[in-house]
């Protein structure tokens, strides 16, 4: 019985790992979110996919996003922390150039969900 312990283990592990690679962000939606990346003017200060791309090099590219490991180099990219972090930046880190800009945790979901988008 015991030893079956280990593979069950092993199981659970592959699991978790499959459910993070699906990054689902509940009630975000992406198109909602590219919408309000224009109304934000996050292209004024980060490059990004799409027409709205202005080739901005204040902040990070936003190209890969899903992908990156850390937000603003100092939150673990998750989206918790996503939503956390396009609400109130300088919260997170007060040293941070990216200012608060009145998102709001609805929008912040649905931002997320579309930085989740570019893979
Ligand atoms: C005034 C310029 C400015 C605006 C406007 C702005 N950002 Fe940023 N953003 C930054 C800067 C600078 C950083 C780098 C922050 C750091 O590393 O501390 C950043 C970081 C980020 C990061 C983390 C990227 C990474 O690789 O660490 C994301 C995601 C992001 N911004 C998304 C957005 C979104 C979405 C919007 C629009 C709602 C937006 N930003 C608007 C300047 C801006």
């Amino acid at each position: 019985m015991f030893k079956m312990l280990p593979c069950l283990v092993v199981a659970l592990g592959l699991c978790g790992c499959q459910k993070s690679a699906t990054v689902a962000v509940p009630q975000g939606n992406a198109e909602r979110g590219e919408l309000l990346v224009a109304r934000y003017g996050c292209a004024a200060c980060h490059a990004l996919p799409g027409a709205l791309n202005q080739g901005a090099n204040v902040g990070p590219p936003l190209f890969g996003m899903a992908r990156r490991g850390y937000i603003g180099g100092v939150l673990p990219n998750t989206p918790d922390n996503m939503v956390r972090w396009l609400q109130d930046p300088p919260q997170v880190d007060p040293r941070t150039a990216m200012p608060s800009l009145g998102v709001s945790a609805a929008e912040a979901a649905d931002i997320t969900a579309w930085l989740y988008t570019l893979k």
